[in-house]
């Protein structure tokens, strides 16, 4: 059953009637530019295939009801405030107290919700879920809120409702992606450029690669690598690190005494030069010349920003020792997937020499797709 089809069963099921509407959004993969965000850098993620079906009605009851089918439950609320309501339907709620504290009227709803992006797997399942639901009230609402407008939105909700320090990257991809495309965005500016990246006519694939790691210690590193960046910007009387260049790190570095500081401040500066350096060889058609940029990005996240761990820094080398063009995790880290760029005809060889280095090492075996640039936050 598509994952549509079961929105609709699903609130078929919960409240009895048809929805007036499905809106879907989906996850993402990010090619390159980590942690760049919240540095007011640049980044390049483009949509998945997967994504999450919002079945939206209005209600004539004042309030809001929310289920999931993943998670077999239904939650109502009222207007809250942030924190209010925690777990899963916090994230809906955070949607709402957002629309509302920037002065909309969000129509009452029923909302009923399926997905299939993997939950916690850094593919941007809670992006997705903001997304869908709030692509839906604005439409239903006939809320006048631009598109462009709306990542920035959903990730207050994540922000300040959910209480999760993370950048615009997750939501601008699901809101703005288009298919074929990935997403160059300027964390500063919200400029966009929708860079063609169509893998297929180039006989290549970006294989996904979920590592399956169990996430640890998520939220703590997240906040610790992003207040790092913060004081650093500080000691350095910049803005944010975006406004050091690749010219002027040295001279940067030799600002900052602590050496893990130097070395967070080394893996922001180069990581955005690295974004300029694959949107430029994408716009040249030289898609197989990105994986050393990729496989770059990848030692800069292990030895400076330390965010990976075994079974994606295993899943990296076993691409790269099978052929890959290039490999590195993707999204936050600690944990979460792998994208791997590789010919086409090698898909099969890549997926099964990655399983034989988890089997070797004794690890949960992974879960091994290939990506297509899909299309962003759309009613269906
Ligand atoms: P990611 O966004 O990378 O998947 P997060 O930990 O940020 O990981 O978000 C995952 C959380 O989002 C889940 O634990 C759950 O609370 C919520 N979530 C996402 N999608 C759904 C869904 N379809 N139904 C219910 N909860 C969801
Ligand atoms: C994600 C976060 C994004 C971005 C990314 C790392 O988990 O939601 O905003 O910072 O990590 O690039």
């Amino acid at each position: 059953m598509s994952v549509a089809t079961s929105a609709a069963a699903a609130f078929q099921s919960n409240y009895g009637s048809d929805p007036a509407g499905l809106w879907a959004a989906p996850g993402r993969v990010n090619l390159i530019g980590e942690h760049t965000d919240y540095n007011d850098g640049f980044v390049l993620p483009f949509a998945i295939p997967q994504h999450t079906v919002a079945a939206v009605a209005p209600s004539t009851e004042p309030g809001w009801t929310v289920c999931s089918d993943l998670v077999n439950e239904s939650v109502s609320f009222g207007t809250t405030g942030p924190g209010e309501l925690d777990g899963w339907a916090g994230y809906v709620a955070g949607i709402v107290w957002a629309l509302q504290d920037a002065g909309f009227d969000v129509p009452p709803a029923r909302i009923a919700l399926s997905s299939d992006v993997p939950l916690g797997s850094g593919l941007s399942s809670s992006a997705a879920l903001e997304s869908a639901v709030l692509t839906a009230l604005v439409e239903l609402g006939d809320i006048d809120l631009p598109v462009a407008k709306r990542p920035g939105l959903a990730q207050r909700a994540e922000n300040v409702y959910v209480g999760a320090p993370t950048g615009i990257m997750d939501q601008s991809a699901s809101i703005r992606c288009e298919q074929g495309r990935a997403l160059f965005l300027d964390c500063r500016s919200l400029e966009v450029e929708q860079i063609p990246f169509d893998l297929a006519a180039e006989g290549l694939a970006i294989l996904i690669i979920n590592s399956n790691a169990p996430h640890q210690h998520v939220d703590g590193e997240y906040g610790a690598r992003r207040k790092s960046c913060e004081e650093a910007a500080r000691i350095l009387g910049v803005p944010a690190l975006r406004d050091v260049s690749v010219d002027e790190l040295d001279a940067a570095l030799a600002k900052i005494d602590d050496e893990v500081t130097r070395r967070r401040v080394r893996h922001i500066v180069t990581e955005n030069q690295r974004v300029l350096d694959t949107v430029a060889l994408l716009r040249a058609g030289q898609v197989r010349e990105i994986g050393p940029l990729l496989t770059a990005s990848h030692v800069s996240m292990r030895d400076d920003f330390e965010i990976t761990v075994a079974q994606v820094d295993i899943a990296v080398e076993a691409a790269l020792a099978a052929g890959a063009y290039g490999a590195r995790m993707t999204g936050g880290g600690f944990g979460g997937c792998v994208l791997a760029l590789v010919d086409a005809g090698r898909a099969d060889e890549t997926t099964a020499a990655v399983l034989r280095a988890y089997e070797d090492k004794g690890f949960t075996a992974p879960t091994i797709w290939p990506a297509t640039a899909a299309q962003g936050a759309r009613k269906l």
